[in-house]
């Protein structure tokens, strides 16, 4: 069996031996008491970071985004966000579970929309037929996207419709640290934009658990609640926090590393017989599709090669670079993307687009 390139997500990294060290020596207290020393560094930096009164410590993403929402809406609101957005595709159904609020998918491209469309699918709040719009939520980068990076004077203009019509702005910053490396915007530029944003440490950032969310000082209160309720009270959590503080002061400054990654196999996808389409790359993630139009088909040529990947629904696949997947491998995947053998179909697509040209 060929060596492993495991490209199937962020979420698989594992921590360094210097953010095991640090875990290990961590102070530790009881968290739900407001007494583990880690906890407490990790909400005041990230705090600070972004310029937010304050930050809370959550277990995952999808808890950290459905404490947002269900501390910005009452049951029978309505949100709004993208038809791409994971709070919506693969949060267990947890806006209506948790919240008992109804949602207004809107589509755009790769997961992103205007403030037009937003003001587009406000509800009448006079009219008592109609749900309550009380929320948007942005996601960046957006995964079903290929790791899109939002227009942040789009975001801008959201915020204006979102204050202009008493509605709170939700960012699931899952990838977000890989959007400011991008964009070299600080985060607490960025964070000025919304009421509340949730950030993962568990991801390209290489915690082994946990993210974070900030906020006023009010919301954060409300959110500390609604994570004792949802059985995210932790006791001696510091161990875990002091890795998402290493996350956030040193591991935080090398995804460039995984961007170049994912933009190098991006071009060299491109240049495939056997791709039929590629999403533009602009961080960690590349989705693509094969011109077999089956993405079951084209895991089957890539397993025994030794990568590993996900398909992205029938047609698409997804690509996730990161911490553990090194440059050798790197330059290991893109000699066998180049060697990858073709079938009569591919080669007949092959020449059909070189007469095209
Ligand atoms: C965009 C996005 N938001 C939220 C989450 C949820 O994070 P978690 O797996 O920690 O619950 C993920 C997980 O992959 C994600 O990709």
């Amino acid at each position: 069996m060929a060596n492993i390139i495991d490209l199937r997500s962020d979420t698989f990294t594992v921590p360094s031996d210097e953010m095991r060290k640090a875990m290990f020596e961590a102070q530790v207290g009881d968290d739900v008491f407001g007494e583990d020393p880690t906890v407490n560094a990790l909400e005041a930096y990230a705090a600070e970071l972004f310029g937010m009164e304050a930050a809370l410590f959550c277990t995952s993403g999808t808890q950290s985004n459905q404490i947002a929402i269900n501390v910005h809406t009452r049951p029978g609101d309505e949100v709004i966000c993208s038809n791409l957005a994971h709070i919506y595709i693969y949060e267990g159904g947890g806006i209506a579970l948790n919240s008992g609020s109804s949602v207004r998918l809107i589509e755009g491209p790769r997961g992103m929309f205007t403030a037009e469309q937003v003001k587009a699918n406000i509800n009448n709040r006079a009219d008592v037929h109609l749900p309550n719009t009380s929320l948007v939520c942005t996601e960046d980068t957006v995964n079903k996207g290929g790791g899109a990076i939002w227009d942040f004077n789009e975001i801008l203009k959201i915020q204006e419709v979102c204050k202009a019509n008493g509605m709170a702005l939700h960012c699931d910053g899952a990838r977000l640290f890989n959007a400011l490396e991008e964009t070299k915007m600080s985060p607490a530029e960025y964070a000025k934009a919304y009421d509340s944003i949730s950030v993962c440490l568990s991801k390209g950032l290489a915690a082994p658990v946990g993210s974070f969310l900030v906020g006023s000082k009010e919301f954060i209160l409300k959110a500390r609640r609604r994570r004792k309720s949802m059985g995210g009270g932790m006791r001696q959590a510091g161990f875990l926090a002091a890795a998402g503080l290493h996350a956030m002061k040193v591991e935080r400054f090398r995804l460039h590393e995984d961007h170049a990654h994912a933009k190098a196999i991006g071009s060299v996808l491109s240049a495939m017989p056997y791709c039929a389409e590629i999403m533009p790359v602009e961080t960690n993630i590349v989705i693509w599709k094969p011109t077999s139009n089956s993405s079951a088909e084209m895991i089957e040529k890539l397993t025994p090669l030794g990568i590993k990947c996900f398909p992205f629904g029938p047609v698409w696949l997804r690509f996730v670079f990161h911490r553990n997947v090194s440059s050798d491998q790197v330059q290991e995947l893109i000699e066998k993307l180049q060697e990858l053998q073709l079938d009569e179909g591919d080669f007949n697509l092959f020449f059909q687009r070189f007469e095209d040209s």
